[in-house]
């Protein structure tokens, strides 16, 4: 599996695992074909190596987090957050030799949410786990959902406004109200496509919302497989966002969070998320309905003028060299 990431691939930072999953034991988790177990040193800060132990392969995940190392199931062989093995329990009396390290990953912890990064990938944007200006302080992490689907179908369906009253009618959408507004998709600074300006008529933009009105929407692309939308509502003006962020576990499943960035501070965080976890239950027999699972190339599917962000987006997937996830491009 590993072979079959490109070079544009690791260029990424992922999310693989909410902060707060990550306690006192070791955690496995999957990323883009690959085992990797997270666990916390003896400050608590995260570190990630493949889930691979170099004696005789057993799975680390399946350890001990003991004295500020990681012990082997099997054996008992402890790794220091670098990797190194520094105790070989068979052999008390040894110095464990340098070529007897865990591989290891580098950890970054940004929005609720720890990412992987490959020693090659750049520590800046936009590859880089974004920060934002102007969002909302309270960060409130939704999910996971595991969907049987490729991650970029995911984004795509987040950039998609012309399914709302069909998929979310009564929530973000209706069917009276279905027309798609022209909108202009511009690039960042880095490329990336997003659309500066669009308007909705949403019934039921949040879980704050009483009434229906117009949201102004912001859409940002933000890696190959995150994304960020702002929405204002018209009236009281607040201002809310959701980044979406998936990790791929394989070409055609993926760890699906959202962090919500909102200033409402009445609402608890499981109220927040039981919104977003109605709304995400809608799009899921849908997304795990598309097929290839894998994101066509733009010639390979149908597109209308609603459609242009998706296909930039396909478009910048393209020359931005990514291949996971994808169809033959
Ligand atoms: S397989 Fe890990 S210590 Fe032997
Ligand atoms: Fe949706």
């Amino acid at each position: 599996m590993t072979a079959e990431r490109s070079g544009a691939d690791l260029d990424w930072w992922y999310p693989v695992a909410a902060a707060q999953a990550l306690r006192d034991a070791p955690l496995g988790v999957e990323w883009m074909g690959e085992a990797i177990v997270l666990w916390r040193d003896a400050g608590g800060v995260p570190v990630a190596f493949t889930d691979r132990c170099p004696h005789r392969g057993a799975r680390l995940s399946l350890g001990r987090v003991h004295g500020g190392l990681l012990e082997c199931a099997y054996h008992g062989w402890r790794f220091d957050p670098a990797g190194r093995c520094v105790a070989v329990p068979a052999v008390p009396a040894s110095t464990p030799p340098a070529g007897h390290c865990a591989e290891h990953w580098r950890v970054q912890d940004a929005h609720g949410l720890l990412w992987v990064g490959a020693a090659g990938a750049p520590d800046t944007a936009p590859h880089a786990p974004p920060s934002f200006v102007g969002l909302p302080s309270r960060e409130v992490v939704c999910g996971p959902y595991d969907v049987a689907t490729s991650a970029p179908r995911v984004v795509e369906n987040f950039l998609d406004t012309a399914h709302f009253g069909f998929v979310h009618e009564g929530f973000l959408g209706e069917r009276s109200q279905t027309a798609v507004p022209d909108y202009t998709v511009q690039a960042d600074a880095s490329g990336r496509p997003g659309v500066p300006a669009y308007r909705a008529w949403q019934p039921r933009s949040s879980s704050a919302a009483v009434a229906g009105g117009w949201v102004d929407y912001r859409y940002q692309v933000l890696g190959p497989s995150s994304a960020l939308l702002v929405k204002q509502a018209e009236g009281d003006g607040t201002t809310e966002a959701y980044a979406l962020w998936v990790c791929p576990l394989s070409h055609e499943s993926c760890r699906v969070w959202f962090t919500l960035f909102t200033s409402d501070t009445v609402r608890g965080a499981d109220e927040l998320r039981a919104f977003q976890d109605l709304i995400f239950s809608q799009d899921r027999p849908i997304l795990e309905s598309q097929r290839p699972r894998r994101l066509p190339s733009v010639q390979d599917e149908r597109h209308g003028a609603a459609d242009r962000l998706s296909v930039a987006y396909r478009r910048w997937l393209q020359a931005a060299g990514v291949t996971w996830g994808l169809a033959e491009f």
